[in-house]
């Protein structure tokens, strides 16, 4: 396995594989790797001759510095996990050769990144945007492989990679979850023993929404009051949002459900009364289907 820190080496690498016919995937990552990120490693594989992950904790997506300094990092760890999943070049840039020192250039997209995680979190699309493009740019990947747990990532990026041209596939990967259903994330790490136990809400609260839908609701005020009924259970969960929205524009879907909605969450968790674990927040999501 490569390991490459400079976005000139990389180009040069990924000339040289191009140049070989060789078809190259890419698993942008912010590092703490965990099996749902081996998930897309085994996704890229399917559909590459060689996977190259990145691994860069993003300062400029981070919309509270106590999130980017309390973010999990363990390089160590995440190369072992890498060279374990067969992955060919791991890309390691700095934070000075990603943000050349005055860099003032920004990828932005309207609308998309508006409402949901765009309205708790500002300036958070316009990181993520900006650094997929550096990295679709070092690296000149065929293809690319995000999780769909953040689905309106997912939807922001492949709506960037249209509207700029870039020549990459941009594909979405199943959610993998712990036996408990909570949806595999970075952040799980972070919550402490109390949060930990009652994080499942977030997964039952979407439960409770489809089994609200099979056995017939259609109005969307009732479903997400299942929703919000679900989350008051767990007193560690204070719910950012709960909304159901249009799978491909993110427009609010209005009245009744009748075409696939998504229904998308976030809820934000306290370090335990004891202190321990941090500040939280997590989100999950699903697309329910009018049967
Ligand atoms: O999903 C993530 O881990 C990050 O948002 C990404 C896509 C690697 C950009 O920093």
């Amino acid at each position: 396995m490569q390991i490459v820190d400079s976005r000139a080496a990389l180009q040069r690498l990924s000339d040289e594989e191009r140049a070989r016919g060789l078809r190259l995937a890419l698993v942008p990552t912010m590092g703490a790797l965990h099996e749902g990120h081996l998930s897309l490693v085994r996704e890229a594989r399917a559909r590459a001759d060689r996977v190259w992950v990145s691994i860069f904790v993003n300062p400029t997506q981070f919309d509270e510095a106590q999130d980017f300094e309390g973010y999990p990092r363990d390089p160590e760890r995440d190369l072992e996990a890498c060279r374990a999943a067969g992955v060919d070049v791991v890309y390691l840039p700095s934070v000075e050769e990603m943000y050349p020192e005055g860099a003032a250039t920004w990828v932005d997209v309207d609308r998309l990144t508006e409402p949901l995680c765009g309205a708790s979190r500002p300036g958070h699309f316009r990181g993520v945007t900006t650094v997929v493009s550096k990295l679709f740019l070092a690296a000149k990947p065929h293809v690319a492989v995000f999780g769909e747990k953040d689905f309106q990532q997912l939807a922001v990026i492949r709506r960037m990679a249209r509207d700029l041209g870039f020549d990459v596939e941009v594909v979405g990967a199943p959610t993998l979850r712990e036996s408990d259903g909570l949806a595999l994330s970075s952040r799980n790490v972070r919550l402490g023993r109390e949060a930990r136990a009652q994080a499942t809400v977030l997964v039952r609260a979407l439960d409770a929404a489809e089994a609200a839908v099979a056995s017939g609701e259609r109005s969307h005020e009732a479903i997400l009051s299942r929703v919000r009924a679900e989350i008051a259970k767990a007193p560690r969960a204070r719910l950012d949002y709960a909304e159901l929205r249009d799978p491909e524009s993110l427009e609010r879907a209005a009245g009744t459900l009748a075409s696939p909605t998504l229904l998308a969450l976030a809820v934000r968790f306290e370090p335990d009364p004891d202190g321990s674990g941090g500040a939280v927040r997590l989100i999950d999501n699903r697309v329910l289907l009018a049967r």
